[in-house]
């Protein structure tokens, strides 16, 4: 066989390892699955004493079905067959009279948590790569390979919605907790550990009355609530993925074949096709300092303002060693705050927040200059001041090393004429709020040196960010594509409409936030500034120029357009929304954004939608700004 390696061991057990040919990763390809087929097919013959199903790669399990072969279904006929063909074998996989035992370690997503739901037993490796998660959602689609029924039996309904509706993954121990895996192991005696629990009767762990109640009669009152919490969410006319697995799991026992006209509305909707499309991009994306052999341990944050203090704790988040720089002692002791409670969110357990903690260290000497792989500057938007940082700190830093600013608004150019080697300043500009931010604009001045853009980028996707390579142009490419649109936005206030009304008419369109709302969360001091340098010459429109003489700056200070309570905007209803706003608001973003392909500040079209989409949150589902204008 071309992907799979069977293996009859002498105690009868058969182990069934997937290696997908040429592949980094598996996927569920049409090929691989037909493959399984056979292996089922000679195992009716020559039935094992066990069956263990494990992975051949480093890097994972199973990530899913295979998404190039889905992103190429054309006729209403190939998406049903598509769904029949992983419902059919795991139906066929999960009857089977031998006990099987999917070993799930590393990545275990999708159509492979399906498989693996398939199997009698799931032994998990503990392990920080091992993460079990149904996503399809995020993809625009559903679990349609059994993952809608099974899930539901195994951890009852409540919980398996709320992985299929959020995609969200689960790690190895909580997988235990939650029923999903039998057991969790360590990874020296998982080999051991499979060859035991797959022969050893045991039963499967029994979903508790209640839950099994909720999974049957009951099953209506999961629905109803899962519904509204989705609505809170997402839109339907944007989103029918989510509305369509309650539906599945509550009429079709989770069997999507038995709603064929709800695979073809979904599987071939444009918002999956927009999704994949999103999906490539941000594969496109990770790709982006690939080719550098740059490793960053160390990173040193110059400012521990909002940003740098942000930036600093994300780094430690992500294992590096931060040194981190300001005036004073007290100056800092905000952004640790900031930290700890960052560390505590995402980690939870006491020790590994503490060794985060450990990485993070406030540093007023600069002392770590010397020893950073990465030096972020993040200090107050004023170039004497960066220029004179710059030259105190050029002597000091390793050859090699990264030397990035984080500035908004000034041009790099003008930024490294203090420096004996200028050509080594980066841009590396990271958004507010920093953990909740996927992209970073990695800006290249003219004549930079292309080995410290490159490394730019490698460290970026060493933290886990995205990162997007533009020119040094004012507001790169996300500032510059917002500025015309929140002054669109506000023109329309000037004109009479209500902030609410604006809001929602880009709300309705998709929008994450409406324009007005990010307005007052940025600051109207700093919209207007940026909009100074953005806006191409434009008057401020009157609205903003009256709450900043009034002293409203927006959420920081309590009042901007709305006021602002418990770090939430207090909204009055909105009245109905004239027809054609929301095209007339996204139009100067689009036009602003089709500009900028065409100066070349990113390399072309699909990397802007990309830009846009992750770093201000422009409505997935459209495929982004100019892949919207095309539909
Ligand atoms: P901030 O005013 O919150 O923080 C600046 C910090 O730098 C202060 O704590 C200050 O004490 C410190 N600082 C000033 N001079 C220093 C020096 N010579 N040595 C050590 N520390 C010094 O500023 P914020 O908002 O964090 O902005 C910092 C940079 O990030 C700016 O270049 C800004 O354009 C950029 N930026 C800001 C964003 C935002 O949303 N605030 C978003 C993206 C970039």
């Amino acid at each position: 066989m071309k992907h799979w390696n069977i293996l009859r061991e002498d105690s009868g057990i058969v182990i069934a390892t997937l290696d997908k040919a040429g592949e980094s990763t598996n996927s569920l390809s049409a090929e691989v699955l037909a493959e399984f087929s056979e292996i089922l097919t000679q195992l009716d013959l020559y039935p094992p004493k066990g069956l263990i199903i494990r992975s051949g790669k480093e890097a994972g399990f199973i990530a899913g079905a295979d998404i190039q072969e889905f992103s190429q279904l054309d006729t209403a006929d190939k998406g049903r067959a598509l769904v029949a063909r992983g419902w059919d074998l795991f139906k066929r996989l999960a009857a089977v009279p031998y006990p099987t035992l999917a070993l799930v370690r590393g990545h275990c997503l999708g159509g492979g948590l399906e498989l693996a739901l398939a199997c009698r037993y799931l032994l998990a490796v503990d392990e920080p790569g091992t993460k079990m998660g149904l996503p399809e959602v995020m993809l625009g689609i559903f679990p349609g390979w059994g993952g809608m029924l099974r899930l539901p039996q195994r951890v009852g309904p409540a919980a398996a919605l709320d992985m299929m509706l959020s995609g969200k993954t689960i790690d190895a121990r909580r997988a235990k907790k939650m029923g999903l895996a039998d057991e969790c192991v360590p990874p020296r005696v998982m080999e051991q550990a499979a060859r035991q629990l797959v022969l050893s009767g045991q039963p499967r762990r029994a979903l508790p009355v209640l839950q099994k109640l909720l999974n049957g009669p009951l099953k209506g009152i999961v629905a109803s609530g899962a519904r509204k919490q989705v609505a809170k969410k997402a839109r339907p006319e944007h989103y029918p993925a989510p509305y369509a697995i309650i539906d599945i799991w509550q009429k079709h026992d989770g069997n999507a074949l038995a709603a064929p006209e709800l695979i073809d509305r979904i599987i071939r909707s444009p918002t999956a096709r927009n999704l994949v499309r999103v999906f490539f991009l941000q594969e496109r994306l990770k790709g982006f300092g690939k080719e550098s052999t740059f490793r960053a341990q160390r990173v040193h944050v110059i400012g521990a303002g909002v940003m740098g203090g942000d930036i600093a704790a994300w780094c430690a988040l992500r294992g590096m060693t931060v040194t981190l720089q300001d005036q004073s002692l007290e100056r800092m002791a905000p952004a640790l705050q900031r930290a700890h409670a960052l560390f505590a969110k995402r980690l939870r357990e006491p020790l590994k927040i503490r060794d985060a903690f450990d990485r993070l260290i406030p540093d007023v000497n600069g002392d770590g200059v010397a020893h950073a792989d990465v030096v972020i500057e993040a200090i107050f938007e004023d170039v004497a001041a960066k220029h004179a940082l710059f030259k105190a700190l050029e002597p000091s830093l390793k050859p090699d090393a990264v030397l990035a600013t984080n500035t908004s608004s000034l041009k790099l150019e003008d930024l490294r004429t203090v420096l004996q080697r200028p050509e080594r300043l980066v841009g590396i500009h990271f958004f507010n709020p920093v953990a909740m931010m996927p992209l970073v604009e990695v800006v290249q001045a003219e004549g930079a040196d292309p080995a410290a853009v490159q490394a730019a980028c490698a460290f970026v996707r060493q933290i886990d960010k995205l990162p997007l390579p533009v020119k040094s142009t004012p507001g790169f490419l996300v500032n510059a594509v917002l500025a015309p649109y929140m002054l669109a936005a506000m023109r329309a206030v000037d004109e009479g409409l209500s902030p609410e009304t604006v809001d929602e008419a880009m709300l309705a369109f998709g929008m994450p936030m409406g324009p007005i709302e990010l307005t007052d969360t940025v600051g109207l001091d700093i919209a207007q500034a940026a909009g100074q340098k953005l806006a191409g010459g434009a008057a401020a429109p009157s609205c903003l120029l009256a709450r900043l003489d009034a002293g409203h700056l927006g959420k920081k200070n309590g009042q901007g357009f709305y006021v602002w309570r418990d770090g939430k905007p207090v909204k009055n209803p909105a009245n109905s929304v004239p027809a054609g706003l929301a095209e007339r608001l996204i139009k100067p973003l689009i036009d602003r954004v089709e500009q900028l392909v065409a100066d070349g500040v990113v390399a072309d079209g699909d990397l802007a939608d990309a830009g846009v989409i992750f770093g201000t949150g422009f409505a997935p589902f459209t495929g982004g700004p100019l892949n919207s204008r095309k539909q």
